[in-house]
């Protein structure tokens, strides 16, 4: 029998890693691993809103690190992020908001653009939220977080201001992160925010996460015993 899942995480993270070496192993250039990874994104995304009923799903697409990478790849990776964030993303997507969580600054100005006009347009959803990281790092917006409370004036800082200057601000903070390919480590993501997360490290390639391996990870989650420092 099937089981039951009863425990959801509120919000999800998603370290998604593997594209490189989904593609190599098949002979492929890395674009087509981004591409192939950029429709398991949409698959997952829209089982963990529309399936499970997950309100806040939080993507790590592009670091402030993986500027480091070749320029026709980076190349490669800006076009499907327009295209991700244009219109499609709102017929895909109708009744989703999407926070972009990184520094704008170095984003091409279509995308920039973009960026900011579908934001605009849903803003007012308030069932679901994407966090989606492009140009994204955890130590600079905890930085940028300081900097703009410095600027106002603000002489002393409690765990609610610091929160309230993140990208995140008026979430939850993440229950639950996965991130694919095997690898076990941050890189970065979320620093504050996943201060209480479960973790999760599938050795699937992410252009190779389906539905069952979404389900497998939910159930993991809810195997977890989350304490929070009590004992329980
Ligand atoms: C994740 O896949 C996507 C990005 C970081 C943009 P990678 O491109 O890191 O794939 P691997 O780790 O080289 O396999
Ligand atoms: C982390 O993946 C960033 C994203 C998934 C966007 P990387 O592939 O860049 O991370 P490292 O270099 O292996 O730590
Ligand atoms: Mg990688």
């Amino acid at each position: 029998m099937k089981q039951e899942l009863k425990t959801l995480p509120n919000h999800i993270g998603f370290i998604i890693d593997g594209n490189g070496r989904w593609a190599k192993k098949r002979g492929l250039p890395r674009s087509a691993g981004h591409k192939a990874g950029s429709e398991t994104l949409s698959l997952i995304l829209k089982e963990c809103f529309y399936t499970y009923n997950i309100p806040i799903v939080s993507i790590y697409a592009f670091s402030s690190e993986n500027w480091k990478r070749p320029k026709q790849e980076i190349d490669y990776l800006m076009s499907l992020f327009e295209k991700y964030t244009s219109d499609d993303f709102i017929k895909e997507f109708p009744d989703v908001k999407l926070n972009i969580m990184g520094d704008e600054s170095k984003f091409s100005s279509k995308l920039a653009s973009q960026c900011q006009k579908t934001a605009s347009i849903t803003k007012n959803n308030y069932k679901y939220i994407l966090n989606l990281g492009i140009n994204y790092s955890g130590q600079e917006e905890l930085v940028n977080a300081f900097n703009s409370i410095i600027k106002k004036g603000i002489k002393s800082v409690d765990r609610e201001t610091i929160k309230s200057h993140l990208y995140t601000s008026g979430q939850p903070e993440l229950d639950f992160v996965v991130r694919t390919s095997g690898e076990q480590r941050l890189s970065n993501f979320m620093l504050w925010q996943i201060a209480y997360a479960e973790l999760y490290f599938p050795k699937t390639y992410w252009p190779s996460f389906n539905k069952k391996q979404l389900r497998e990870a939910l159930l993991v989650f809810q195997s977890r015993n989350r304490r929070f420092g009590e004992v329980k």
